[in-house]
C-alpha cells in the first residue's frame, strides 16, 4: 500500500466517523431514539432477522470478492489496494452486523439470552445447536478479519491458511440461517442461500483447479532436487 493510499484510507475513516457522529447526533435530537425497542414487541425480532440476513449477504459478497481476488479474475479492472480494502471493509461490516444481530437477542422479550449465551457457542435457550453454529462462525470470521492488518507480521503462509477458515465460516453460517432462521420457510430465502452456496463452490473449484494447473508436476520437482 502506498503512502498516499494510506492517507486516503485514514481520511475516509475519519470522514465516515464524522458523518456517523453527526447523523447520530441529529437523530437523537429528532427524538427518534425515544421510540425504544420495547414499544413494539416484535420490533427486536424483525431486527434480528433482517440484520442476520444483511450480515449473510455481506459475508457472501466478501467471500465471492475474495475468490475473485485470489483467482485474479478482477486484477485487470480493479486496482489491488482498492480491491483489498473493499474485501477487508465488507468483512468488517459482516462481522459487526453479525455481532449486532446476536446482541439484539438480549433485548428480545421472548427469549432470555445473556451475553455469555451470545459469546459461547451452543449455550443459548433457543435451538442451541444451529444458533451455536452462528456463534462459532462469528469467532472464525473474527480471526480471519483480524488477520487482514496482521498479514505482514504473521507471514503470507499463515495468513493464507487462516483465510481457509472463511469457507468453513460461510458453510456454518449457511446451516445456521437455514436451521435457526424464521425466514428459512420462504422460497426467496432458500433461493438466496442456494445461489450463494453454488457460486462459492463453483468459484472455489475454479480457483483450486487453477492452483493445481500452475503448480509444477511432482516428477519435475524431484528431478530438480537431485
Ligand atoms: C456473522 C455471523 C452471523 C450471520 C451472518 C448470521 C446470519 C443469520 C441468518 C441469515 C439468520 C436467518 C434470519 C431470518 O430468519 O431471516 C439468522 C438467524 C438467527 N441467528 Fe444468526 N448469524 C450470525 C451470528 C449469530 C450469532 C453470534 C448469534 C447469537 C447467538 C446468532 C443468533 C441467531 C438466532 C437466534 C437466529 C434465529 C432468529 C429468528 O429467526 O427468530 N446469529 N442468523
Amino acid at each position: 500500500m502506498t503512502h498516499s493510499t494510506r492517507w486516503a484510507d485514514r481520511f475516509m475513516v475519519v470522514f465516515s466517523l464524522v458523518v456517523i457522529g453527526l447523523s447520530a447526533w441529529s437523530l437523537s435530537r429528532s427524538g427518534v431514539f425515544d421510540y425504544t425497542l420495547h414499544q413494539d414487541e416484535k420490533l427486536v425480532w424483525y431486527l434480528i432477522r433482517s440484520s442476520g440476513l444483511v450480515a449473510y449477504v455481506l459475508l457472501l459478497a466478501s467471500t465471492i470478492w475474495g475468490l475473485f481476488l485470489s483467482s485474479q479474475l478482477v486484477k485487470d479492472w480493479s486496482p489491488g489496494p482498492i480491491s483489498l480494502t473493499l474485501h477487508g471493509t465488507i468483512s468488517w461490516l459482516a462481522l459487526l452486523l453479525g455481532f449486532g444481530h446476536g446482541l439484539l437477542l438480549m433485548f428480545d422479550d421472548y427469549f432470555s439470552y445473556r451475553l455469555e449465551n451470545i459469546l459461547v457457542p451452543f449455550t443459548g435457550p433457543y435451538r442451541p445447536e444451529s444458533v451455536g453454529l452462528g456463534t462459532t462462525a462469528f469467532w472464525l470470521i473474527l480471526a480471519v478479519t483480524l488477520s487482514f492488518p496482521l498479514r505482514k507480521r504473521i507471514g503470507n503462509q499463515l495468513w493464507k491458511r487462516l483465510h481457509y477458515l472463511s469457507y468453513a465460516a460461510f458453510g456454518l453460517v449457511t446451516v445456521h440461517g437455514l436451521f435457526a432462521g424464521t425466514d428459512a420457510e420462504y422460497t426467496g430465502f432458500r433461493l438466496l442461500m442456494s445461489v450463494g452456496v453454488v457460486l462459492v463452490v463453483l468459484l472455489l473449484g475454479m480457483r483450486l483447479g487453477k492452483d493445481q494447473a500452475q503448480s509444477p508436476p511432482q516428477t519435475a520437482r524431484k528431478g530438480a532436487a537431485r
